[in-house]
């Protein structure tokens, strides 16, 4: 009788010492997420496994894509690069290197200079002749963590999300697994040379785009897989609603297409089993302490897929590659000229689709 007492007791001991110590070390504090019943259910097409495989072996995950008024086409990789395509002769040059491993969103401005979401570094500007310059590393006297896609609006200004606030780049699987709202939106001024937040407790914001007339914003929130439409002008200007929800994947880049409409890159975020486990906040906890276990279970994203989506919010098309085989992670699409450019962390090519 007495040993069995002292066995349960050493079994609660060590179950509470369990519990204190998963509640004391893991990284996250997390909220249960659960994932739309999406409602908008396409079948797969396999139109990406397509695609011309452009600058293969050169271009280590490009992660966005951006063309510029001569059709110069840019693109970041891991090695720290801005590498360019030029439009005569199709050849790839080194442009300028940036160094880290954490370049993201690219985007033109209207003066001509490439604007450069560095997760860790914040917004930079690359100015025609390669001079890099940082605008943005810190909002109300807080470093950016995760400094993720930018865009200029015609008065100057440059809106650029912040993904989280709390992880940065390697940990934003950290963040999925928390499911608290770490992210903004922010606005960097030109004149003043100064930040500002513009719409903050954002799911991991990710893409920034504006509409063709630049009445509204569009930032895409990806573990909630919504995007939400903040309003610059008009009878709603300052307001935020719904853009489009329930997308079948997280939505990544987002970028605005010649007819108004929006290209908006998804990533599939889940698996039966995530799903059960993002239900559980114990088991998440526990997940984050072990990252070998946790980079077993993330989803690897197999399948690629793209959503072209109306001013309105409608979708007009989805374009996938089910398998992963030709492109897998696609993170963003940019359409030019009638074809479609793809930037994927998982390749090694900028894919090209015709759009006919
Ligand atoms: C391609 O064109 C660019 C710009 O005109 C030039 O700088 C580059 O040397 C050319 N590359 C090749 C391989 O011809
Ligand atoms: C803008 O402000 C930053 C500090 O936030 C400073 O390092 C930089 O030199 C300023 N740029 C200009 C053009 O004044």
């Amino acid at each position: 009788m007495g040993s069995l007492l002292f066995i349960a007791t050493a079994v609660l001991a060590v179950a509470l010492g369990l519990v204190f110590h998963v509640a004391v070390n893991s990284p996250i504090s997390p909220l249960p997420l659960t994932f739309p019943s999406s409602t908008l259910q396409f079948p797969s097409n396999d139109l990406l496994q397509r695609v011309d495989k452009m600058g293969e072996g050169v271009l280590e995950g490009p992660e966005d894509v951006c063309v510029d008024d001569e059709g110069t086409l840019y693109t970041a990789t891991r090695d720290g690069w801005i590498k360019r395509m030029h439009p005569i002769n199709g050849s790839w040059e080194s442009w300028t290197l940036i160094g880290g491993p954490s370049l993201l969103g690219l985007a033109i401005s209207t003066a001509g200079d490439l604007l450069v979401c560095d997760a860790d570094m914040g917004l930079l500007k690359v100015s025609k002749d390669g001079v890099v310059t940082t605008l943005a590393s810190e909002v109300d006297g807080a470093k950016i963590r995760f400094a993720d896609e930018a865009i200029e609006a015609s008065d100057g200004s440059v809106y650029f999300s912040d993904a989280s606030d709390k992880f940065g780049l390697d940990d934003w699987f950290l963040d999925v697994l928390e499911a608290r709202p770490h992210g903004r939106l922010l606005k960097y001024d030109p004149i003043a040379n100064k930040t500002s937040v513009v719409l903050s407790d954002l799911c991991f914001p990710n893409g920034v785009a504006l509409s063709a007339d630049q009445d509204f914003l569009i930032v895409c929130e990806t573990w909630r897989f919504r995007c939400l439409k903040y309003w610059l002008k008009g009878e709603h200007k300052g307001e935020t609603a719904i853009f489009i929800d329930n997308l079948p994947g997280g939505p990544d880049n987002i970028n605005l297409a010649p007819d108004g409409s929006f290209w908006i890159a998804l990533l599939s975020l889940r698996s039966k089993g995530l799903d059960l486990i993002h239900r559980s906040p114990v088991a998440k906890r526990v997940l984050a302490m072990f990252p070998t276990l946790r980079e077993r279970v993330k989803p690897m994203v197999s399948r690629a897929a793209v959503v072209n989506v109306g001013a309105d919010g409608k979708v007009i098309r989805m374009l996938d590659d089910s398998s992963g085989k030709v492109l897998s992670f696609v993170t963003s699409a940019v359409e030019y000229k009638g074809h479609l450019f793809l930037g994927s962390l998982s390749t090694n090519f900028v894919g090209k689709l015709p759009l006919k």
